[in-house]
């Protein structure tokens, strides 16, 4: 046969991804193994044989975007028949062969837990078999896909799959099933291979990063740690800072209870790990916290950030909010922005309640009028926002390590890159400097969401 007969069977693929670090996270590793099958990345989404889009079902906003964007590609098959279209993630998870109902026509839908299957799925639904759907029971672990399709110094590496906290409003459980950590050593060589591949920077995930390792075993029982930590997560985190050509490592989401006195040592102690945490608080009412079964109280709250800020002083912390959570009063509210205030979040995303099918708080009556939360949503926006820029106020005259990341989206006469505490920081284009570099910046101007500075020089 001759090998460069073009075959008809691959093809050009697009893939849109919506959703957490975790989704994306996925899609890297979908992109990885359908281009080790032979297939290629089109230029554009017109361009493509084969449009996947990775879904989230977080909020009904996310799963109504989804579906749009769904249905719009479903109708271009009337001018290309041949095309594929499919749903992957969370809400296949959540709706299985219930979406085909919502988007008649698609291809094919996978769910989170058998993403790995994906090529021959593809290859099913070229051949005329679909539409196809394959979504497996949470209960047993996600099949972990690893591979990466993108460069870049930055990579997220799931360490941990599900969630089984079960906060009452959310969907995650449900479409990400049972907490599973994976085996350090796994971790381990799945870091060295990116780091041998060019990154510097790795982001590790889960959705309750910090109850790693609390279910299953992940170090065998021979394992010393050189700082003596008995913690999972902190063991790890001391092993990947030390994979040769990691400079950063990140870890998200944090939990009150996960900030251990232990971990705070680990943060300062260990060299690579970056002072910037992100712990979710969603609401600074002990009554609401309760109601959303997060385990922790305002107090609690308090004591890990002192706990964390007396290790790491200038820690950068951001978090996620809700507003208008079921019953939740004007005078609760409140109590959430002086709270946020109280603990100076450098960033803060801020969700308006929705009320996701067969959650607890789905059974309750969503009373807070859909005015009032967009009015809660954009006060705290608001709050935040001149949060964000005192802190990037604060910033001129100081000089900041930055790892490059490349071009400004924004701006492509300029660079960016991000400070250890996770601040942006966009600068002028020097000879030489690459993305992945680390380079010392003097800042000069603060810009409301971000820092403008001058390279000083290549740091180490
Ligand atoms: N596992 C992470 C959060 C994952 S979901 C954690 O618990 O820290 C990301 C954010 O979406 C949550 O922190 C929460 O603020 C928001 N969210 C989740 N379910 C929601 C819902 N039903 N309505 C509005 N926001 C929601
Ligand atoms: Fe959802 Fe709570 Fe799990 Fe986060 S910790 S994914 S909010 S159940
Ligand atoms: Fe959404 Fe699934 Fe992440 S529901 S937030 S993409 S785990």
């Amino acid at each position: 046969m001759n090998a460069s007969a073009p075959r008809p069977d691959l093809m050009r693929f697009f893939l849109k991804t919506y959703g957490c670090q975790m989704n994306e996270r996925d899609s890297e590793a979908v992109e990885a193994v359908l281009l080790e099958c032979g297939h290629r990345r089109a230029d554009c989404e017109n361009d493509a044989d084969l449009v996947l889009v990775n879904t989230c079902s977080v909020r009904g906003k996310a799963e109504d975007k989804a579906l749009g964007k769904l249905g719009l590609l479903v109708a271009t098959k009337r001018e290309k028949p041949e095309r594929i279209i499919g749903a992957l993630g969370c809400m296949v998870q959540r709706l299985g062969s219930s979406l085909l109902d919502r988007v008649p026509g698609l291809d094919l839908a996978v769910g989170t837990h058998r993403l790995v299957r994906l090529p021959e799925i593809v290859e099913q639904a070229a051949r005329g078999d679909g539409p196809v759907v394959v979504v497996d029971e949470a209960e047993r672990p996600a099949e972990v896909l690893s591979g990466r399709a993108r460069r870049g110094p930055s990579a997220f590496v799931t360490i941990l799959l599900g969630c089984e906290r079960r906060c009452t409003y959310c969907i995650v459980p449900a479409v990400r099933g049972r907490e599973w950590s994976r085996p350090g050593a796994d971790v381990i060589e799945e870091v060295s291979r990116l780091a041998a591949g060019g990154v510097r920077e790795v982001t590790l995930l889960g959705q309750s990063v910090m109850a790693y390792g609390r279910r299953n075993e992940v170090w065998p029982g021979n394992y010393t740690s050189g700082r003596g930590y008995r913690e999972p997560l902190t063991r790890l985190l001391e092993a990947v800072g030390a994979v040769d050509g990691i400079e950063r490592v990140r870890f998200t989401s944090g939990h009150p209870s996960g900030c251990t006195p232990e971990l705070a040592r680990a943060m300062a102690e260990i060299p690579e790990v970056c002072q910037h945490l992100h712990l979710p608080l969603q609401s600074g009412s002990d009554r609401i916290l309760e109601k959303m079964k997060r385990g922790y109280s305002v107090r609690d709250y308090r004591l890990a950030v002192e706990r964390l800020r007396e290790a790491v002083p200038d820690m950068a912390l951001t978090t996620d909010i809700i507003v208008g959570f079921p019953t939740e009063t004007g005078a609760e509210f409140e109590m959430t922005r002086r709270f946020c205030a109280e603990i100076g979040f450098d960033n803060a995303f801020i969700f308006k309640y929705s009320p996701r099918p067969d959650t607890p708080a789905a059974g309750w009556t969503d009373d807070v009028p859909a005015q009032e939360k967009i009015r809660r949503n954009q006060v705290l926006l608001e709050d935040q926002n001149a949060r964000c820029a005192a802190v990037y106020r604060s910033m001129p005259g100081t000089v900041v390590k930055v790892l490059v990341s490349g071009l400004s989206a924004r701006n492509r006469a300029r660079w960016t890159g991000r400070t250890r505490t996770n601040r942006i920081v966009v600068f002028e284009p020097a000879v030489g400097v690459k993305a992945g570099d680390t380079v010392r910046v003097r800042i000069e101007k603060a810009m409301p969401q971000s820092a403008f500075g001058v390279i000083e020089r290549a740091a180490k």
